[in-house]
């Protein structure tokens, strides 16, 4: 598996096309010397002038590759917190601390920890949307992009804990074929799709693949022609001869799409109250509170050591796995 799944977006910015927002961001970022790293559900402005964009898993690799002192974390809290347990020396800042993430919430450490209490030896494998506290409690991490490889290297004789999202746990036991039991987390954003909205928008468009997150229910997997992580789905429509395609996931995803391929057509997935699918915590960021972040080098990403330190082992352990 190739180490470096993101792309470097700055170089893509257009001579006349940056806004002046965007040209003092990119003037402070050249004197604070900061690395910039944006999910691909950012705001179209502010995927622009990131160095890196990418999803969970490209991001992970971007942080742990950083050079400079300064990370600014333009995505949710928990990959902000990632990207500090990897890069502990770092300042790792955010354009609003509070991005959070339901699918996170869902999940308190301390829940986890009286859960494991009453069933001892489970082998947790915990995605990514999850708090720090809670990946100190794992054994190994996983994304959207390398869940089914991590699951696939837990040994045989341990019974798996797979959480927060019971979608994506879900989809990981339908690919491997291997039981596990799943925590009831799930992605309100995802949840909102349901089989009857792309169902209806497939035969308003039969010639167009529909491309679905693994965090979206398994009736709504069952109607996708291809069920995977935020980065996979730009390989699959770079590869793929159509040129309109059905995108089931966070809207930010259909300006990265965009960008990358302008001569194709992407549509967002209906819900069945309206054409975009918005992660509200995703975009709490917006350019000015970018701007504001690298210009008082606040607010910053703040862990205790020890949790910095019991996370640490399963993150490395997924870096590893992934790539082996
Ligand atoms: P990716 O792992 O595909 O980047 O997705 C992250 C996420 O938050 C999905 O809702
Ligand atoms: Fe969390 Fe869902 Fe937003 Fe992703 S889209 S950050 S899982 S709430």
């Amino acid at each position: 598996m190739a180490r470096a799944v993101f792309v470097c977006s700055s170089k893509k910015v257009q001579a006349g096309s940056v806004t002046s927002l965007q040209e003092k961001f990119l003037a402070l970022k050249k004197t604070q010397q900061a690395v910039v790293l944006a999910h691909n559900y950012q705001r179209k402005e502010i995927q622009e002038v990131a160095d890196f964009v990418g999803d969970s898993l490209g991001l992970s690799y971007a942080a742990q590759q950083a050079k400079g002192e300064v990370i600014l974390f333009c995505g949710v809290h928990f990959m902000a917190e990632t990207a500090k347990i990897v890069n502990p020396g770092k300042k790792v800042l955010m354009p609003d601390l509070h991005a959070g993430c339901s699918l996170a919430d869902s999940c308190p450490a301390d829940q986890l920890a009286d859960y494991l209490g009453k069933h001892p030896g489970l082998y947790v494998v915990s995605y990514v949307n999850c708090t720090a506290a809670v990946k100190a409690l794992s054994d190994v991490i996983c994304t959207s992009g390398n869940a089914e490889r991590i699951v696939r290297r837990v040994p045989a004789n341990r019974e798996i804990l797979f959480l927060p999202d019971r979608n994506l746990g879900d989809w990981v036991m339908q690919k491997t074929g291997r039981k596990m039991r799943l925590w009831d987390g799930d992605c309100y954003v995802h949840m909102e799709f349901t089989a009857s909205s792309i169902d209806r928008i497939r035969k308003e468009h039969p010639e167009a693949p529909v491309v679905a997150h693994p965090e979206c229910t398994r009736a709504v997997r069952a109607l996708a022609d291809e069920v995977c992580s935020t980065e996979k789905m730009v390989a699959y429509c770079k590869n793929n001869p159509a040129d309109t395609f059905i995108v089931v996931t966070e809207e930010g995803m259909l300006h990265r799409l965009r960008r990358e391929m302008p001569d194709k057509k992407f549509l967002a997935g209906p819900t069945d109250h309206c054409a975009c699918a918005e992660c509200r915590y995703m975009k709490m960021n917006t350019l000015e509170k970018a701007v504001a972040a690298l210009e008082n080098m606040a607010p910053e990403v703040q862990l205790p050591a020890e949790v910095i330190a019991k996370a640490k082992i399963p993150i490395e352990r997924m870096l590893e796995w992934s790539l082996k």
